[in-house]
């Protein structure tokens, strides 16, 4: 089912097509002073690694003033980066280092809500009328209940009355309205009533000031959770496309991705990404997560559950947008877990590195941390705490990540002696960083693997276990067969002749052409990527 055999036109900036993003969760990604807590000068001291691994963007976690319940995605201060992380100047200054090494930033805009230490969270509590009384979103009676569907929190101030959460407690939902408001419910603001306008200006101020410091773009959280009671989120689309094109009129090359798991609906949004996930539509637990998902060695699945969902989006978001699909994020389970083992990943990112779209690596996935079970909950972590924990550099003291104290560091490291780190793989021409590495070069020199080159699946009867695809642009065509299965398979191709046949990047698969057709056989466990 060939999607398109010439590849798409990109309707985002021109940089995507060829962006391969990496993930800082700042806290555990470098700590340059020694308090035990990664920080933005560390950030800025690991981008040769991150320039010779070939990464050219990253997107962080957010790093604005906050209590961290939520790991920072409950803000106290947009303008502000937290003192734990460094200064403003230090995120202006990684900036203008990353751009010398053409690597762009893109921070973490949490639109949906802020903390409830938030100045205008403060003032909007209080039982005196002001500007920020409708800033967020209130029911009329703390005693009375309204009628809605919405996570009410009651009784937390004196204004009579109760807030809206979006996810945990503490993260009280700003105002955008709503989609379509109840008459006899005037507490639900239609989206161009004072309060939700000025909820959108304050927003688009946000962007446009880090912007105009040197920032790239922004991951948006929650991005679909604007308005409310939004059947379709018809209403949240048209804000997002407003706000796109405000903020774009002064910065068109800014990359917008969101956090919506329906890329139907964000890229019709202005989205140029949006990421397929653990929620949403696109397959991603199919592909990824589930027991049976795909990338098993045993009990996997065909790859038709994803593929089916995953080209029907393609189809319809072709040409407007892109799909990412990650490698893993810091609210699931890393892809180093369930048993899973390096040699598993080098097919898992043999195949993510080949994909149509924009990768997206979670630091530490590069070499294959591990996802560490039972840890104690952290900064609202709870099970995804142990895909948060500090990046493992060296074999120095803490893994080289800080040279604090350990009861220090902001979550324990991987307590196994054979935990993988940067220092051991970057001389290990094997090793999974080193795979990673090279299918990063290969990506980076061939427009048939980059984020519009045309995808054409090839062979995926419900019987099999393994999966081909070719990639091809003009001139150029890959062809890509992945076996993440422990028993062994084989693929005839038919029709392609192939110019000649290098093998870029492969193991345990061996092609042979006979005839009209291509032989390939795949061992248990294994991957080729190769030109034709
Ligand atoms: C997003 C973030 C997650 C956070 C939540 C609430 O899903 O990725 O980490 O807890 O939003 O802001
Ligand atoms: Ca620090």
């Amino acid at each position: 089912m060939p999607l398109s055999q010439k590849g798409t036109e990109l309707n985002s900036p021109a940089w995507l097509k060829q962006a391969i993003f990496y993930q800082i969760y700042p806290q555990s990604y470098y700590d340059a002073n020694g308090d035990g807590i990664g920080d933005i000068p560390g950030i800025i001291q690991k981008l040769d690694y991150l320039q010779w691994l070939g990464i050219n963007a990253v997107w962080i976690n957010p790093c604005f003033v906050s209590p961290f319940r939520d790991a920072g995605y409950d803000v106290d201060d947009y303008y502000r980066i937290a003192p734990r992380y460094g200064t403003n100047r230090d995120l202006y200054r990684l900036c203008r280092e990353a751009h010398r090494r053409g690597i762009k930033v893109c921070l973490d805009l949490v639109a949906g809500h802020t903390s409830i230490d938030h100045p205008w969270f403060k003032a909007y509590c209080s039982t005196r009328r002001n500007r920020y009384s409708d800033r967020y979103i209130w029911t009329p009676s703390a005693i009375s209940d309204a009628n809605t569907e919405l996570s009410l929190i009651r009784g937390y101030y004196e204004r009579d009355g109760n807030y809206v959460a979006n996810c945990f407690y503490f993260q009280p939902a700003l105002n955008y309205g709503f989609a379509r408001p109840a008459a006899e419910q005037p507490w639900q603001q239609p989206i161009d009533a004072q309060g939700p306008l000025e909820t959108r200006k304050e927003l688009i101020k946000i962007m446009n000031y880090w912007l105009g410091h040197g920032v790239d773009g922004f991951r948006v959280d929650m991005a679909f959770s604007l308005v409310k009671m939004d059947p379709g989120h018809k209403e949240t689309i048209k804000l997002w496309q407003d706000i796109g094109q405000k903020v774009r009129a002064h910065y068109p090359d800014m990359a917008l991705m969101s956090e919506w798991g329906n890329p139907e609906e964000s890229i019709a949004a202005g989205f140029d990404i949006d990421f397929i996930l653990h929620f949403g539509v696109g397959g991603y637990t199919d592909l990824m997560l589930n027991k049976n998902c795909f990338f098993r060695r045993s009990g996997g699945a065909n790859i038709a559950y994803f593929l089916k969902s995953y080209l029907e989006l393609a189809a319809k978001t072709k040409g407007k947008g892109l799909i990412s699909v990650p490698s893993g994020n810091h609210d699931i389970k890393r892809p180093r877990a369930d048993g899973r083992m390096v040699s598993d990943l080098k097919v898992i990112f043999s195949f993510l590195l080949t994909w149509p779209g924009v990768p997206f690596i979670y630091y530490g996935d590069e070499i294959g941390m591990r996802y560490i079970p039972g840890l104690t909950s952290k900064e609202g972590g709870y099970d995804r705490t142990g895909s948060r924990t500090p990046m493992q550099w060296g074999d120095g003291p803490n893994a080289g990540f800080s040279i604090a104290d350990k009861e220090r560091l902001y979550l324990p490291l991987d307590p196994r002696q054979d935990r993988p780190t940067v220092e051991r793989q970057a001389r290990d021409s094997s090793s999974l960083l080193n795979h990673v590495r090279k299918l990063i070069a290969l990506r980076k020199r061939s427009p048939a693997l980059q984020a519009d080159g045309a995808l054409i699946p090839l062979q995926v009867e419900n019987n099999h276990r393994h999966f081909a695809y070719l990639r091809q642009a003009t001139g150029e065509r890959f062809l890509i067969v992945l076996n993440p299965s422990a028993e062994p398979s084989q693929v005839r191709v038919h029709g392609i002749k192939p110019n000649n046949l290098a093998s870029q990047i492969c193991h345990g698969t061996k092609v042979r052409v006979e005839g009209e057709d291509l032989q390939v056989k795949l061992a248990g466990v294994s991957y080729g990527v190769f030109k034709l």
